[in-house]
Order: C-alpha cells, then sequence, then structure tokens
C-alpha cells in the first residue's frame, strides 16, 4: 500500500494481495493515509485505487469468527465521508461488499471497463455491514437497492451507472486522471447530480414477494428491515441498526455454514499453473460428451468431438444444436453466442480427428470393454504428450490407465450433468497419474469456470461412493414403511432442493437397474418399478407420476401398492417411520461414508468432500455440507445415531468407521484444518 502525491491529489493505492480485502492492518493504513491526506496543505482531493486486478474483496471474511479489531470499517467509512476533503473511488475491478461499501462512502465513484461492483454478502448469511443498505438506496432508490442487496449478483460498469451507483465511466489508463479532476472538481465545490430523496415506490411490494419465496433466510428479513430504515430513519441511526443486523448474522449457524462453504471451495487441490491445452478433443457425443464440449466452446475454446461413425456424429451435432436452440428461446444466450459457440465444435465421425488435442476427454458408455478399446486407439492417434482424461463415474482409473500407452497422462475428470451447467469436476488421481496430468486437468476445469477437487481412486470416488449410501437407505425405508413422497419431504425439510426419488426420477431408474444387472446387485422396489416400465421422468412414471408437463412429481398410488406388495413379498411388516428417522438415515450413512474416504486419504480433507456435495449434489448450501453439519450436529450424536440404526436394521455397515469414533472420543472435528492431507492416496 503507499499514498502517491500527483499534484494536489493524494492517490492511495490498495495493494494487499490477494484482493485487498479489508483486513486489520488495510484498516489501520487506510485510517493514517487519510488522516495524513487531510492535514497535508498541499492535497485538496484523495482517490481511492487499486494496485491489484481486483479493487478489494471486503471484509476479510476471516476475523467474522472472533470479530474485526478497530479500527471498524464502519468508522474508517465515516471518517472518509466526513473529511473536508472529497474522496474518489477510481474501481477498475471487483468492488465487493465492504469493498464497494467503502466506495459508497466516497462522494463519487469512477468505473473502469472491469469494473464490478455488487454487495454479495447475502451469499454468506448476512447482510451489508459497513453502511451499504444505508449508503445505497440514495442513490439507487429502496427497489434497485433490495434487488442488488438481496441477489448478490454485481453490475458491470453500464449497470452501475443506470442504476446510480457509478457516477462517471473512463478506460483503464485514464481512470486516476479521471477520479482526480473529478475529485478536484469536488473540492472546488461543484456538486453531483443526487436524487432528492429516497424513492421507495414499490418497496413494500417487492419486499413481501421476496419474503414469499426466501423469507427462510434470516438475512432477507434483516436486509428488508435496514432499507426500510434507510428510508425513514436518520444516517446514524440506520447504520446502528444495520451494525446490530450484522452482528446477528454472523453469529448465525447459517452464515457460519456459509462461510466454511466460500473457503471449502477454494482449497481443492491443484494448485500449479500449467500452460492451457488449445485443442481439446471429446471422445463420445452423448449427453455427457455433447455437455463437455459445450461447456469447453462456451469458454472460447476449440473442441472437437468424435464419434464412432458420420451417423453418430449428427446425432451429436443435433443434440448440441437443441440445447443451444432451448437457451436461446430461453433467453439465457445469444444468437450471436450461440453461432461462435457451435462454431468452436467440431464433429467428426472417427477418432482420427484427435490427433492436434492437448487434452482428450473420453465420455463414451461406461463399460470397461468400451473404455479398452477407445484407450487403446487413442494410443495410435493421439501426441505422445496429449493428457487422456476418462469422464467415468464409477470404474478404475488405474485399469484405464493401462489400456493407454503412457499411463502416467491418463487420469478421470468426471463432470456432472448437465456437464455445461454443473460446476463440480472430481479429478481423480490414479497411482500413475504424473503430478503435470493433474495439474492440468484441474487448470483447465478451472479456466472454464467449474471447482475441480482432486480425489483418489476407488469404486464411485467420493460423491457418487457417498451417494450409494444413501441410495441404498432408499430402497431400505421403502421396503420397512415409507413411501417415496415421505422421503423427499424428509429430505427438502434438511434443505433440500429435491428429495432423492425426485432426483432418481430425473436422472432415470435404468442406469441404476443396468448397474444392479451388471454386479448381480437387487433393489426390490427399484427392480420392480423399472421391469414395470416406469424408468422415471422419461416415461412419465417412476417413483412418481408426471402430469401433463412431465415435470411435477405427483405421488401415485400405483407405486404406493406396488411398494406393498413388494414389503410383502420380502416378509417385511411395514412401520410408520417418522421424519428424524427418515432424514437421519439419508444422511448419517453417507457422513460415515465420507469418513471412511478421510481415513483412506481418497479425499485430502472434509472441506473437499462437503465442496463436492455442494456443486455437484444440491446439498444445501446453509449447511455447509454433511461433513460439516456433522461436525455442528456433534459427532458423539452421530456416533450413537448409527450405532442405532446398525443395530435396528442389522447392517453391520452403518456402524461408525474408527475415525468416526476416535473424533467423537475426544472431540475432534471432522473439518479441522489440521486434518488436511497434502494430497490424496492415488
Ligand atoms: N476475505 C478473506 N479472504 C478472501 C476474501 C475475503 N473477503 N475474498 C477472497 N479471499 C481469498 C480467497 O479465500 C482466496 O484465498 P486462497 O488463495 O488462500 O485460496 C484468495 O482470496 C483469492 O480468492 P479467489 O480465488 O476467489 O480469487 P478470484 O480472483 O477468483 O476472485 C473475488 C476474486 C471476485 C474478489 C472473489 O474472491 C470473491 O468473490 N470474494 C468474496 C467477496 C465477498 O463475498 N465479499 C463480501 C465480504 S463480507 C463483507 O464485506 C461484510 C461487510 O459488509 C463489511
Amino acid at each position: 500500500m503507499e499514498s502517491e502525491i500527483r499534484g494536489q491529489v493524494a492517490v492511495l493505492w490498495l495493494a494487499q494481495p490477494p484482493v485487498n480485502a479489508l483486513g486489520h492492518e488495510m484498516r489501520l493504513w487506510l485510517q493514517n493515509a487519510l488522516t495524513a491526506a487531510e492535514a497535508d496543505p498541499g492535497v485538496r482531493a484523495i482517490v481511492l485505487a487499486s494496485r491489484l486486478k481486483t479493487f478489494s474483496a471486503g471484509a476479510d471474511i476471516r476475523e467474522f469468527e472472533a470479530g474485526a479489531l478497530p479500527p471498524l470499517l464502519p468508522d474508517l467509512i465515516l471518517q472518509i465521508e466526513a473529511g473536508r476533503k472529497p474522496v474518489v473511488a477510481a474501481i477498475d475491478g471487483a468492488a465487493l461488499g465492504g469493498g464497494l461499501e467503502l466506495a459508497l462512502g466516497c462522494r463519487a465513484r469512477v468505473l473502469g471497463p472491469k469494473a464490478r461492483v455488487g454487495l454479495p454478502e447475502v451469499t454468506l448469511g448476512l447482510l451489508p455491514g459497513a453502511g451499504g443498505t444505508q449508503r445505497l438506496p440514495p442513490l439507487t432508490g429502496l427497489v434497485r437497492a433490495l434487488d442488488l442487496i438481496a441477489s448478490g449478483k454485481p453490475l458491470d460498469p453500464k449497470a452501475a451507472l443506470a442504476a446510480g451507483v457509478a457516477d462517471l465511466l473512463a478506460p483503464s489508463e485514464e481512470l486516476i486522471e479521471a477520479g482526480s479532476a473529478l475529485a478536484l472538481r469536488l473540492a472546488a465545490g461543484d456538486a453531483l447530480p443526487r436524487p432528492a430523496g429516497i424513492d421507495a415506490a414499490g418497496f413494500e411490494e417487492a419486499a413481501a414477494a421476496l419474503m414469499q419465496s426466501r423469507g427462510d433466510d434470516p438475512a432477507i428479513a434483516a436486509i428488508i428491515d435496514c432499507l426500510r430504515a434507510a428510508a425513514h430513519l436518520p444516517l446514524a441511526e440506520g447504520l446502528s441498526r444495520e451494525r446490530e443486523a450484522f452482528n446477528a448474522l454472523r453469529l448465525h449457524p447459517r452464515s457460519k455454514a456459509l462461510r466454511y462453504a466460500f473457503f471449502a471451495e477454494r482449497g481443492t487441490g491443484g494448485a500449479g499453473r500449467p500452460a492451457l491445452p488449445r485443442q481439446i478433443g471429446v471422445i463420445g457425443g452423448g449427453t455427457m460428451g455433447a455437455g463437455i464440449a459445450m461447456a469447453f466452446a462456451a469458454k472460447g475454446f476449440a473442441v472437437t468431438l468424435c464419434e464412432t461413425d458420420e451417423a453418430a456424429a449428427g446425432r451429436a451435432r443435433a443434440r448440441v444444436e437443441e440445447s443451444y436452440a432451448h437457451s436461446v428461446a430461453r433467453g439465457s444466450l445469444s444468437a450471436a453466442a450461440r453461432d461462435a459457440q457451435l462454431a468452436a465444435i467440431r464433429f467428426e465421425g472417427a477418432l482420427t480427428g484427435l490427433a492436434a488435442a492437448d487434452l482428450i476427454i473420453e465420455a463414451a458408455f461406461e463399460d470397461i470393454a468400451v473404455k479398452e478399446q477407445i484407450f487403446g486407439q487413442i494410443a495410435q492417434i493421439a501426441r505422445p504428450d496429449a493428457v487422456l482424461a476418462s469422464n467415468t463415474s464409477y470404474l478404475d482409473i488405474d485399469r484405464i490407465a493401462g489400456f493407454a500407452s503412457g499411463p502416467e497422462r491418463v487420469a478421470g475428470m468426471h463432470f456432472f450433468s448437465p456437464a455445461n451447467v454443473m460446476k463440480l469436476v472430481e479429478v481423480v488421481r490414479g497411482p500413475r497419474s504424473s503430478p503435470a496430468a493433474i495439474d492440468l486437468i484441474t487448470a483447465t476445469a478451472r479456466a472454464i469456470g467449474k471447482l475441480p477437487v482432486v480425489v483418489g481412486n476407488c469404486h464411485g470416488f467420493v460423491g457418487n461412493r457417498m451417494l450409494a449410501q444413501r441410495t441404498a437407505q432408499v430402497e431400505a425405508l421403502l421396503q420397512e414403511g415409507a413411501l417415496p413422497e415421505d422421503l423427499d419431504a424428509a429430505f427438502t425439510a434438511f434443505g433440500g432442493k429435491l428429495g432423492p426419488c425426485a432426483v432418481a426420477d430425473l436422472a432415470g431408474l435404468d442406469i441404476g437397474w443396468r448397474n444392479r444387472q451388471a454386479t448381480g446387485q437387487t433393489a426390490p422396489v427399484a427392480d420392480a418399478l423399472v421391469e414395470a416400465g416406469r424408468l422415471g421422468q422419461k416415461t412419465r412414471r417412476g417413483y412418481y407420476r408426471y402430469g401433463a408437463d412431465g415435470r411435477r412429481p405427483e405421488p401415485d398410488p400405483e407405486v404406493a401398492a406396488l411398494i406393498r406388495d413388494t414389503s410383502a413379498r420380502l416378509g417385511i411388516t411395514r412401520r410408520a417411520i417418522g421424519q428424524a428417522e427418515l432424514t437421519d438415515r439419508l444422511i448419517l450413512p453417507m457422513i460415515n461414508e465420507g469418513a471412511r474416504i478421510l481415513e483412506e486419504g481418497i479425499a485430502a480433507s472434509a472441506s473437499d468432500i462437503d465442496a463436492i456435495w455442494l456443486n455437484g449434489y444440491g446439498f444445501p448450501r446453509w449447511r455447509g455440507g454433511p461433513m460439516f453439519y456433522a461436525d455442528e450436529r456433534g459427532l458423539a450424536g452421530i456416533v450413537a445415531g448409527l450405532d442405532h440404526y446398525a443395530e435396528q436394521t442389522g447392517n453391520a455397515r452403518l456402524r461408525p468407521c474408527a475415525l468416526l469414533r476416535g473424533l467423537a472420543a475426544t472431540g475432534g472435528r471432522l473439518t479441522d484444518p489440521s486434518r488436511t492431507l497434502s494430497g490424496v492416496t492415488p
């Protein structure tokens, strides 16, 4: 950080890597630099700017656990506001949360083309705690302020200007000059046009609608209350109301979990920064392969999608075109963007198109014999230095590596469906995968906006291996007395968006059935559904029946009868199962499996497991993830619950693993950062 005197202007440069978070050191420096600039007789105005890509990511989230030391950010902003010399913020990167609030305390804001300004605190279970709820409404009106604060979404420079958040736009190279000139004009007595009062039109209606849709989030009610205060109370009173609400939310378990999730997603392995691939090859044009190709095309990568013959390549193209047409019709993609993205994908009817690819991702049929054939063939075609990834969701990555020449360049790159939407990618490190291959896959996943998590090699890796425990409980609970709607209601009451039966219908019940057939397993209820032709949403009948739109699940008396018959056939006397048991039996066995995964070193940390569940399986974010949930609920209770259900059901797999028992006995936590390994066991 440094102050630079440019003529009559002091430019205060923020420069605290990585993101200019407003931690204690930064606040102290700012306080002193502002005081010095105020006292300097040669200085008439002040510009706040950043030497980094980010203007400021806001408050230092790490300080929230214990509470911050003075000077506090709200007081610093009051100092700026009360100063005799006008301060102008010159922003050309992200100014988020407290970063924007700092700028809102300034007399004006000049934005460069790379500026993104927003108040994302709600995503952390918070509200803007440094004046955002009070200083935004006079500029934007209450409805716009509510929209910005409750959505947490940032504005680009044009939108910020239109909303009244920015006063002036300038090219990057002229930003400081433009900011200085404006600051000097303000010092000379010029005033900027500002709305006469706070526009409150439509606020109560918007607030009521928001409470209807998101009232279960305590931050929403607090945001509405503080915005109302902005319109009715003097600034000082509004600020203290906001401070109080902020501190209450900061201590709420929901915010604690969301803050944990924020950091869980930023430390998932693969720290290397290799050169990114220029040519991507994708093998297989089914749902996954097409989705993967679109995910790359959306970020400007050149993709070759290879199928087995021309007809299959044509079908792959049709699939991609249909998906783009859907996005254009929905308004989420412009026609021009569609054209550009479609042009970035070449469809070929043979693998020979992969000769130039730096990274090849196989997304063919999930069958080891198919993988053997493909990886054998790639060896003949691909460049010797190309990295070869498989999108397999269950198969042994080391066996697949054995089919290729150069097994060290093979690793897993497990996308989640739909691959162009879901953020998670499990990067599977086999025993022979080289660090370079893992780094390339991880960095490439990040470059297309995914969240890569490096995991070890085992059946189902991390996510699907844990999911299998839940699926087994769904089957057991249906046999013992529950109906699909009971299970799904328990899961949605826990906070999930879609219950396990609705999800299974969406994915297709035939997938699990085929897998069971291949491995000699049975699941009597699920098998009976498939054998009755109920494959899920695609046949409009699965665990539920689907009405005319084909999407809304309705409980089906036929299914209830089928389930009762199955229980009778198995000699099981059905019983009423309470919601607490349903929830626990869906969640606790997954926690146990997660702990086994940690014991084995298949995941490097509990927070990696949670990042997987938050981004690939719709686990409620405000619960932090299954492992964090277990810690917060108390591991002793989790262990007791597992022992109880193991006893009740006679299922030894439900017995808590040694790690869980040990931590429960010593009062330890799964998510304790000191338990993080330096890498996963391949
Ligand atoms: N506090 C502490 N650390 C932060 C942080 C913050 N506000 N924002 C980012 N970091 C850390 C990250 O954890 C990461 O650390 P590691 O390198 O150790 O993993 C590092 O900074 C870089 O972050 P990203 O990987 O996210 O970097 P990026 O360049 O992809 O994105 C960003 C930059 C857009 C600013 C993004 O970091 C971001 O969205 N940050 C959080 C913004 C936010 O939520 N601010 C509100 C804070 S709450 C607040 O301000 C309350 C208030 O009202 C006073």
